[in-house]
């Protein structure tokens, strides 16, 4: 296995281009499984997880022709309705499949995503709206097994906000016979840009992006081409990066309204920025001042960029409460900064982070993306090297995090665990 050796080395100053967004590429390519002809995606992230929906889409017997950022997909030899526990269990996002295979072939078969290091993950609200639209559904042998020979129209309700349960939905519901309507949606970019590609398909869908989503289903889907957009994540997590720095860096081809919450609280800590259209550019900065955040669903602040703000809260003056509203166990890269020296104590879902701390390099371990993300940014200030193991969980979903780094003046690089020191 591979890992990350960085040592701090001052300022961070050039451009970043920002990739598309993993979120939204997951849906999007699970919803070439609705129609039987061609799908062309661009702007696609070249991460690990985007080749492995690539795999399970060829293993439900679709065509896919992936080639960098595009694919070229076509659903029409649809065979296998079955989503193995082995792509599963590397995929969370693989339950993306059970809406469109129930939509279109009538049967799914898909094994359940057990929990992972931020928690026990459940799909109860998935199963709970499919069946409210006639899915029989059996849980057994952990699989679900989901039949139907033609969805119906429901009004569903969401108890919990879902990200990927609106959009399990939202697919499902584009085939149904009658009118969804989905309340209490996921409001997130990511389902909007899903919804944006369902439209182009020919789906009948109103109010993506906010609360209650209307679905009036339609008999079939035809091909469309769609562009993914940026990754509002990886956008955040580099302007942490030059933030944490003190640098002068130019991000683009992002979409700054989408970071509306994080960027809004980025300024009250002090940092000086020049958003534009499709460009955020951060200026050095003499200190920041420390604030408080709570993980919101969308548009609140995204527990997708919790981890880093913590990281960034540790060069900050003053005491930060943060608080993780989403997910039970999102605090897996606290103790790895203590272990840098970072001041952060964690009460139920709060961890009071005091800074300003000085950091020092260590060999630490990342749990899941965005914490290793979390590691990267504290390596990059940290004195002496940072060793950030188990880097597979960045590679899922950061496009050349170090080669985009290094570009920038970072001194970070990929070398085999067993290396000791960076040469
Ligand atoms: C999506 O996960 C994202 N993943 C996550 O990004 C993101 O952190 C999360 O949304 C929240 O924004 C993808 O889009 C592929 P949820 P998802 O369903 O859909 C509970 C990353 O780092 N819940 O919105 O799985 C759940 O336990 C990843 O890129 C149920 O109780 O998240 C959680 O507490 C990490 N029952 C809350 O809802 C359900 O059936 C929100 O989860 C579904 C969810």
């Amino acid at each position: 296995m591979d890992k990350l050796i960085i040592k701090g080395n001052g300022p961070l100053q050039g451009l970043v281009r920002i990739s598309g967004a993993k979120n939204a590429a997951l849906p999007c390519l699970t919803a070439t499984i609705l129609t039987a002809d061609d799908v062309h995606l661009t702007n696609l992230p070249p991460v690990k997880d985007i080749q492995t929906m690539g795999s399970l889409l060829t293993d439900l017997g679709m065509k896919v022709c992936m080639d960098g950022e595009e694919a070229k997909i076509n659903g029409s030899q649809l065979s296998n309705h079955v989503a193995t526990y082995d792509l599963v269990k590397t995929m969370r996002a693989s339950i993306l499949v059970l809406g469109p295979l129930l939509a279109r072939a009538g049967h799914a078969r898909v094994s359940l995503p057990g929990g992972c290091a931020i928690g026990a993950r459940p799909v109860d609200l998935h199963i709970k709206a499919l069946e409210q639209m006639g899915a029989e559904i059996v849980i057994e042998h952990g699989f679900v097994e989901a039949r139907a020979s033609r969805l119906k129209g429901a009004e569903i309700f969401f108890e919990t906000v879902t990200v990927t349960g609106t959009e399990n939905i939202l697919m499902a519901a584009t085939l149904a016979e009658g009118i969804t309507v989905l309340n209490n949606a996921a409001k997130e970019p990511e389902v909007k840009d899903l919804a944006d590609m369902l439209i182009k398909m020919g789906a009948r869908i109103e109010g993506a992006g906010t609360a209650t989503i209307t679905i009036h289903g339609v008999e079939a889907l035809h091909g469309a081409s769609h562009a993914i957009i940026p990754d509002r994540i990886e956008a955040g997590t580099y302007v942490c990066a030059a933030a944490i720095t003190r640098g002068h860096v130019r991000i683009e081809q992002v979409t700054p309204r989408h970071l509306r919450r994080f960027l809004d609280v980025l300024i009250l800590c002090g940092l000086k920025m020049s958003v534009g259209e499709n460009s955020i550019e951060v200026f050095p900065h003499e200190g920041l001042v420390a604030r408080d955040i709570q993980t919101q669903p969308h548009p609140g602040y995204p527990t997708d960029m919790q981890a880093q703000f913590m990281t960034l809260m540790t060069q900050a003056e003053g005491r930060s409460l943060i608080t993780e509203n989403i997910f039970e166990n999102r605090f897996m890269h606290v103790s790895e900064l203590v272990r840098m020296g970072a001041d952060i104590k964690v009460t139920d879902r709060t961890a009071a982070v005091k800074g300003p701390m000085p950091l020092s390099g260590a060999q630490v371990m990342a749990t899941d993306l965005r914490a290793s993300a979390s590691l990267v940014l504290a390596g990059l200030i940290a004195d002496g090297e940072t060793h950030v193991n188990r880097i597979y969980h960045l590679d899922r979903g950061y496009t050349h995090l170090e080669q985009k780094l290094s570009a920038i003046g970072a001194q970070v690089q990929r070398v085999s665990e067993g290396t000791s020191h960076l040469e």
